[in-house]
């Protein structure tokens, strides 16, 4: 059958490869802990499941839903953006657009604003679909390498400046996956004047501003003044209320892209279902205390990992935010060796960094989405296989 080149772009092996050793484990009869794919395990509010099953039983929602996302719902989106972001007004007509979860916009916004052989700038390493989306239009992905002695903020300086001319967006995402490193005011003007020099599109992926730990709570780029010239942003229930299943996000920003992604969008789909979008609006609405009591959880996973591992002799950064740990390899290994050891030996799954760009090489991505104690278990797992003793620790 044929097939299109640019599918060879999209996702990398290595999923599936991890995917693979796991499930052939599995079939031995090992127990195996999952630290893969970073899919919520925590439930909703119980006022955002109480508004679907409600919903669910009204006979009006099961046809065509709107497309943009039904007016109260935008409107829930508008009203919480402006309380959690320091007074940000957004028009919920022109400067928002209803998604099918953040991924949604992600894959398909290049379409709409990019022509084929345009040059994209896209975080290294950074969440797969970022790239997947330029490929798609086929676009170029030059890549903006993220290093921990530049705190993981790209160097914009360091560009060369023939790319930086052709490149029509770029791509940032703060706090990360699978770097879960985060921005400052700072950074993010410095990031819009340089897209504003260079007519560059700004996307800013904000899919983890609620699941933050300590005091940490980041800010929208939107906060900048002038960011709206040139810049859009994804917002997404999906790890905010753990909604993941529910497919529902949104695109706020730039009117010109966003009415972009809305025309193209109106080719390719019929908008969310209804009863998603009452149980988001119910979400967004709601009493906040959520995020709050759903970080604790994972902080208290994060800590777990991170003094447990530290006790083995491995130093970890700890994140500020996010369900993801983005650890250092503590010896010369390559990260896949190690991951595919990990899994084999102790019967653990990490991802390792390379799936994410070339510039995780020497690291592993561990996602925090098991209770507490599968999490000492696998500290003792780790401990027991012995893997960490196999060289030199650095
Ligand atoms: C950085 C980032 N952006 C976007 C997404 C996609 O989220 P959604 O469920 O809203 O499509 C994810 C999911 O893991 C993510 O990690």
């Amino acid at each position: 059958m044929i097939r299109a080149k640019k599918l060879e772009h999209l996702t990398s092996s290595i999923f599936t490869e991890m995917a693979n050793h796991k499930h052939r484990l599995m079939a031995q009869g090992r127990d195996i802990i999952d630290l893969g794919i970073g899919s919520p395990d925590l439930p909703p509010p119980a006022h955002v499941m109480d508004a679907l099953k409600e919903s669910v039983m009204q006979g009006n929602v099961y046809g065509y839903a709107h497309q943009q996302g039904f007016p109260t719902l935008r409107q829930a989106f508008v009203e919480w953006f402006e309380q959690r972001f320091n007074g940000v007004q957004l028009d919920p007509v022109k400067e928002v657009l209803t998604l099918m979860g953040s991924q949604d916009g992600l894959a398909h916004l290049p379409l709409a604003l990019l022509d084929p052989g345009d040059v994209a700038l896209v975080p290294d390493p950074s969440y797969p679909v970022f790239a997947s989306g330029i490929h798609l239009a086929s676009a170029e992905v030059a890549p903006l390498p993220l290093l921990a002695e530049n705190k993981f903020l790209p160097d914009f300086d360091a560009l060369d400046k023939d790319v930086v001319k052709r490149a029509k967006m770029m791509i940032l995402n703060y706090p990360g996956n699978p770097v879960p490193a985060v921005a400052d005011a700072a950074f993010y003007k410095k990031a819009i004047d340089f897209c504003r020099e260079n007519e560059i599109v700004l996307v800013h992926d904000l899919a983890y501003s609620e699941l933050t730990f300590d005091d940490y709570r980041p800010m929208s780029i939107l906060e900048i003044p002038g960011a709206k010239d040139v810049a859009v942003e994804f917002h997404s229930l999906s790890k905010s209320y753990s909604m993941a299943g529910c497919r529902i996000g949104f695109i706020a920003g730039n009117s010109e892209a966003v009415e972009a992604l809305s025309r193209l969008k109106s080719n390719i789909d019929y908008g969310v279902f209804g009863s998603v979008q009452h149980a988001a609006t119910a979400a967004l609405r709601g009493d906040q205390s959520y995020t709050r009591e759903m970080s604790a959880v994972y902080q208290e996973r994060r800590d777990i990992l991170i003094d447990g591992l530290s006790a083995l002799g491995w130093q970890i950064e700890r994140p500020k935010a996010t369900m993801f740990i983005w650890a250092k390899l503590p010896f010369d290994m390559p990260s896949k060796e190690f991951a595919l050891r990990l899994v084999e030996e102790a019967g653990v799954v990490v991802i390792p960094g390379e799936a994410f760009g070339q510039y995780g090489h020497g690291y592993v991505r561990i996602a925090m989405v098991q209770p507490a104690d599968r999490l000492r278990e696998t500290v003792r797992r780790i401990a027991e296989s012995g893997i960490l003793n196999s060289k030199p620790l650095a």
